[in-house]
């Protein structure tokens, strides 16, 4: 994940280095913010050099002309952390206040997963207006407390108002924002295109390559889930555990895989660029062109995978399908989730550039039968992977 970790100005801000080295070890990427007070404490070198990447902490720095790296962070981050998180940070956020770089960002930041690590002496966190802001915050979407803990303080005294450690924070993070865990699902993810045969050596495609719905399947077993990966002709390999791949060439390969798997899933996931039509007449040997002007190719209809499992969901089965449009995308795309009695329906716009086929990214909007959508900017289809099943499983 992409982790904003947030330091403002009290001596446990000497834990805050620790606290990245630790989720970098976890595999995140960690960007830091600072107040101008928290670099009293802990220096601009030491949390640049633990996080890899440039301490952001003066809303007017003249390497930022437009002043707007605080919303181009808050798109860039998955999630906050802030550590130490002082009586005054508790309350600019509580009152809407923002004054420099950090108290900025986490208020644009609102509504995103957020985790407060409050650090202070333990009369004030007992204080009225500081109990007052944290039960504002907590009633806060997306917003979750991790300590303050009890013990000796700096000023001398001991009682509530430890930072927790920085293991306890990472261990907290993970339970409340993690990625869900899928342990004991087995999900059905097709992938790919479909290749409807003409002649021996001729066939109606597309330009799928596979590669959104491979991410799907990654993700998945990332989570634990079974998955039962029904691809379409691709160049792509999978070797994460988990993972049962089944090749199949035709839509109605796709069809006959894909139904006799559904009844044991918990939920299907159909990103599959499944052709429509298919030559009527397949023949086996190579059509000679005999001298004639033009060829009639004469079509005739698929069976519809998606359609199909929409009949034959049962309760508790989740259906998610891809829709992919040029023209009227949200109609289209309400009428399809509609039609085939999906839960959810992910929809791919053609005129997005960089998303679709092919390439490595994708720029989706995620639309829920409840009517919730999520937006997705242009992402690494792995990340697209992942906001799809933290959305709709
Ligand atoms: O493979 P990539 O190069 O990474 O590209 C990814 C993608 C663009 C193929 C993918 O993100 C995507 O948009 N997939 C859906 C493509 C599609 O065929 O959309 P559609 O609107 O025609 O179909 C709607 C839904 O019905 C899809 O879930 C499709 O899998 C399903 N369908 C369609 C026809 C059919 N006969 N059976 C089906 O199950």
């Amino acid at each position: 994940m992409r982790i904003i970790v947030g330091i403002t100005g009290g001596i446990a801000a000497y834990k805050s280095p620790q606290l990245v080295r630790l989720l970098r070890k976890a595999g995140h990427e960690v960007q830091c913010v600072a107040t101008t007070h928290a670099l009293q404490f802990v220096t601009q070198l030491t949390l640049e050099t633990v996080s890899g990447r440039s301490l952001y902490y003066d809303l007017f720095s003249s390497a930022n002309s437009h002043s707007t790296e605080h919303i181009a962070l808050k798109d860039w981050g998955e999630a906050m952390i802030v550590a130490p998180a002082t009586a005054n940070i508790i309350g600019k956020l509580a009152s809407g206040v923002a004054d420099d770089a950090l108290s900025t960002l986490m208020l644009a930041f609102c509504g995103k997963p957020m985790l407060i690590c409050p650090a202070m002496n333990s009369q004030m966190w007992l204080s009225q207006p500081v109990q007052r802001n944290v039960a504002y915050l907590q009633s806060l979407q997306g917003v979750a407390f991790a300590g303050p803990e009890g013990g000796d303080l700096a000023c001398g005294v001991s009682g509530v108002g430890r930072m927790c450690e920085p293991e306890t924070i990472v261990q907290f993070f993970a339970t409340a924002f993690g990625p869900k865990p899928l342990v004991g699902q087995r999900v059905l993810v097709t992938a790919g295109p479909t290749y409807e045969r003409i002649d021996a050596v001729r066939f109606v495609g597309n330009y799928s390559s596979g590669k959104m719905g491979y991410a799907l399947a990654e993700a998945l077993a990332a989570r634990g889930a079974e998955v039962e990966l029904v691809s379409g002709p691709t160049h792509l390999t999978v070797s994460a555990p988990g993972v049962k791949l089944t090749r199949v060439e035709s839509a109605r390969e796709m069809f006959d895989a894909a139904t006799a798997t559904f009844p044991s899933c918990s939920a299907a996931i159909l990103s599959a660029a499944v052709a429509d039509y298919r030559p009527d007449h397949q023949a086996n040997h190579k059509l000679k062109k005999n001298g004639a002007d033009g060829m009639d190719l004469h079509l005739v209809q698929n069976p519809d995978i998606l359609a199909t499992l929409g009949t034959m969901k049962t309760e508790g089965q989740r259906l998610i399908g891809f829709a992919l449009e040029t023209d009227n995308e949200m109609q289209n795309a309400l009428a399809k989730l509609e039609r085939k009695n999906l839960d959810f329906i992910v929809l791919n716009s053609l005129k997005n550039e960089g998303a679709g086929f092919g390439v490595d990214t994708n720029q989706v909007t995620i639309i829920g039968r409840d009517g919730r959508t999520v937006d997705s900017p242009l992402l690494p289809k792995r990340e697209v992977a992942n906001l799809i099943v933290d959305t709709c499983l």
